[in-house]
């Protein structure tokens, strides 16, 4: 059955046909990470500015042009996060989290606001659901984590997903490459768009996120740090790139990928859904060695990712189907109301699905309601005691003792 529920585009609610698709990706992401132990975690939907600020990075567009950001009612700063990673992080520290066994495996859901230009796969308030492997530099964490998305992307059915992925280096052995890399775009820097140019100094990775044609124009030869990798860098990417291919996941390198986000280090990753048009990234993510130590912890590796469910949803296409209902259970005689929910509730106790009518209609009004709803069989509670339990793709109808209801709609349950 499809969702009667239809939300115009540009509003925020999220009706029943969506709601319920949200809730499977939740209960399917839910178990994955519990096979993998990764366990849940949640944090506020605001923080103090600063957090996100040091955090994701004062070059970025996010920290730059996206965050809702509020003086609260003691004049402190506060943002509503933008992501989860840099929060988490903070909670890792704050509640002495280096001190448990190491990697401490989190996973969480929740939303998350930008304030960026709303069109088909961003918006303003959105949802994602993620994991972070913390106190780890083992090759084997990023390996788990992307295997833990494609496993969900696949659980899922999301159509026509490749993953990317590059490695960025450590921040010691990025320094010369960022210096080629910003020597490259000084010699063409008349030809960058103005947003690339003024953010040669502080952020030139971005460069290679440009969609203008002027500085993709200049991209196309610039120099990757993929083929500057070294030493130690070297070998983790080419153990993570080993580890993807023992795990039977197919990737493709590629050297111009960047993320919008300042605290990764090494192994960065996106998988992408080609039935997403502009928004592409259905989820991504990778290592962030310094971050820890940046917001005042000691250091400490971590890798992890966040997928987007509003984009899920999108690459799914339809919503939801409704499932129906086990039974409902309607009255001929209006006398006999209160044993019809009281029936119900036995059929839910039971762990099927039952409804009754609530809106005082006649019989032949309930029985299109229980149609309509889906119904595979009605108990029609006669006057006088008896009742008859009829099957509504056949049109079959007995006589039944509404004690035996709970064993014959069970025992009957397709
Ligand atoms: P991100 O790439 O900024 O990474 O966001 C992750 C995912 O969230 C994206 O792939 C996309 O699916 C979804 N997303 C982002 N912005 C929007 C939006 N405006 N509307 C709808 N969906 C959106 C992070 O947030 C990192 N914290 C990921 C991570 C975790 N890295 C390491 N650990």
């Amino acid at each position: 059955m499809a969702s009667k529920y239809q939300a115009p585009r540009g509003t925020f609610d999220v009706l029943p046909g969506d709601a319920r698709a949200r809730r499977r990706i939740e209960a399917t992401a839910s178990a994955i990470f519990e096979r993998a132990g990764y366990e849940p975690i949640a944090t506020p939907a605001f923080e103090d500015t600063e957090l996100f600020e040091r955090g994701v990075g004062r070059s970025t567009d996010i920290v730059r042009k996206e965050m809702f950001t509020f003086e609260d009612k003691g004049g402190r700063s506060i943002t509503l996060r933008p992501e989860g990673t840099a929060p988490i992080c903070r909670a890792y520290v704050e509640h002495g989290m280096h001190k448990l066994a190491q990697p401490v495996k989190l996973s969480y859901a929740g939303p998350f606001f930008r304030h960026e230009r709303p069109q088909a796969g961003r918006y303003r308030q959105f949802h994602q659901l993620g994991v972070e492997a913390i106190g780890t530099d083992s090759p084997l964490a990023d390996a788990e984590a992307i295997v833990l998305l494609s496993d969900l992307l696949t659980e899922l059915g999301v159509p026509g997903v490749e993953l990317r992925i590059a490695n960025l280096g450590s921040p010691g052995s990025r320094r010369a490459y960022l210096e080629e890399l910003k020597a490259h775009l000084r010699a063409h820097e008349t030809k960058l768009s103005k947003d690339v140019r003024e953010r040669i100094e502080i952020n030139p990775l971005r460069a290679f996120d440009a969609d203008d044609e002027g500085t993709r124009g200049v991209m196309a030869n610039a120099p990757t740090i993929v083929e500057r990798l070294e030493g130690e860098d070297a070998e983790h990417f080419a153990e993570v790139r080993t580890l993807l291919e023992a795990a039977g996941i197919d990737f493709e390198i590629d050297p111009t990928l960047v993320r919008g986000i300042d605290y990764y280090t090494r192994t960065i990753f996106s998988f992408v859904c080609d039935e997403l048009g502009a928004q592409s990234e259905v989820g991504g993510g990778g290592r962030y060695d310094g971050l820890i130590e940046q917001l005042g912890g000691p250091p400490t590796p971590a890798v992890g990712w966040a997928a987007g469910i509003e984009r899920i949803l999108l690459a799914l296409g339809e919503a939801e189907e409704e499932t129906g209902r086990d039974a409902f259970i309607a009255v001929a005689d209006p006398g006999r109301q209160r044993e019809a929910l009281v029936l119900a509730i036995e059929l839910r106790h039971a762990g099927l699905t039952a409804e009754v009518d609530l809106a005082g209609r006649g019989l032949k009004g309930q029985l299109k309601h229980a149609d309509r709803l889906g119904a595979r069989r009605v108990l029609i509670l006669e006057p006088e005691g008896s009742a008859q339990l009829r099957d509504m793709q056949s049109g079959e109808q007995r006589q039944i003792d509404p004690v035996d209801l709970v064993e014959a709609i069970g025992g009957e349950r397709s």
